[in-house]
């Protein structure tokens, strides 16, 4: 029965006439009912932990807009804040978080045994939407992987470069191997308790693996996948992954066999027919309209779509944009891609 729903057929490797479409963001800000259950619930951190608020904002677009797949609403920050750092966010300017930067800060961190307390809201929010989801919509669980945590970690905010992670990574390997691992294994523990509530495909946001180079991205965006990836399958046979190393560029080739990956999501800066001869030939892909159409909408938004559906109709594929939907797009033309996407 599951298999009915188009997106795990996708992941399963089928072809498809029409790709199962979600949007990476499809709960947030350019949506008029997100930004007044955001109000209600104060801020951003009270509506990620608040059960019946978040499952309301990720059922909120698959009412509105019929979506393949609903992705838990939480964040890849809960993580860290459950193993023990502090996490605020800036009005304006995006998260902050109390750093790790030496062998006594990584030694008041929790272990990966210790996070279910926090993390106990996000796996209601997950029990939620098994009951509310309609039934051929599939639920995506979700974590951040361990180098694009461990960024936000060492520099308590997000940079544009990660220079403080690189830094660490060069002046204290050994800890910064350490910080590493714990967010491997803490993640594994998290995912597998998202998949326990009723999760049924787990996706591994590395928004920062395009700063990582040759040896750098085999040890620590392929590896970490790769150790994630394992551990899951032997707890839960079956389960579909989706990873996404933003930016790898020429590291998408291969990254579906060297992590067991079952999907390999595309950022918009490769394009669709690279992708189709050089990813899609080892599995599923999901990707990669440039977000910026959301925004601007018209013609050009529906023949880019179509496009990418072209490009990608020989092998298994799931619509999305390369990036997430951002505060200033326009709902209606959501609807005018669902159009072009699904003919
Ligand atoms: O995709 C979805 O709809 C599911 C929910 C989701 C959110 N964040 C909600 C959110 C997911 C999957 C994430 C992942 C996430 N969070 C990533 C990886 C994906 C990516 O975008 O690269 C990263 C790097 C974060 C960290 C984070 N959270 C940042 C940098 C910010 C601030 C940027 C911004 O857009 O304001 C957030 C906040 C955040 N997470 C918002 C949402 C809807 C906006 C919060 C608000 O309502 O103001």
């Amino acid at each position: 029965m599951a298999q009915r729903k188009l997106l795990l057929r996708a992941l399963a490797g089928e072809v498809l006439a029409v790709p199962p479409v979600w949007l990476m963001r499809q709960a947030g800000r350019y949506l008029p009912e997100y930004r007044a259950t955001r109000a209600q619930a104060g801020d951003f951190l009270k509506l990620c932990y608040t059960p019946e608020l978040a499952a309301e904002v990720t059922l909120q677009p698959i009412r509105r807009f019929g979506f393949d797949a609903a992705i838990l609403f939480a964040d890849i920050l809960l993580l860290p804040q459950a193993l023990g750092a502090e996490l605020w966010f800036e009005t304006g300017e995006g998260p902050r978080l109390s750093t790790v930067t030496t062998p006594a800060d990584f030694a008041r961190l929790r272990g990966k045994d210790d996070i279910h307390d926090r993390l106990a809201p996000v796996y209601q929010t997950v029990r939620l939407l098994t009951e509310a989801l309609p039934r051929e919509t599939a639920l995506i669980g979700f974590a951040g992987a361990p180098w694009t945590v461990a960024s936000y970690m060492i520099a308590g905010r997000g940079t544009s470069d990660q220079a403080p992670a690189h830094a660490l990574m060069r002046a204290d390997p050994a800890l910064f191997d350490a910080l590493m691992a714990r967010l491997t294994e803490a993640t594994v523990e998290y995912l597998s308790m998202q998949v326990q509530a009723g999760a049924e495909v787990v996706k591994l946001f590395d928004s920062w693996a395009g700063s990582l180079r040759g040896e750098a991205f085999r040890r620590y965006a392929v590896e970490p996948t790769r150790a994630i990836v394992a551990a899951l399958k032997a707890r839960h046979p079956g389960l579909p992954v989706i990873a996404f190393p933003r930016e790898a560029g020429q590291g998408y080739a291969g990254f579906h066999k060297a992590t067991g990956a079952d999907c390999v999501a595309l950022d918009n800066s490769v394009s669709a027919d690279w992708a189709a001869e050089n990813v899609q030939t080892d599995g599923c892909v999901q990707g990669n309209l440039d977000p910026r159409l959301m925004v601007t909408g018209g013609e050009r938004l529906a023949e880019e779509a179509r496009r990418i559906v072209r490009a990608f109709a020989r092998g298994p594929h799931i619509f999305n944009l390369g990036h997430g939907i951002t505060p200033d797009a326009d709902p209606a033309h959501v609807d005018a891609l669902l159009r072009a996407v699904r003919g």
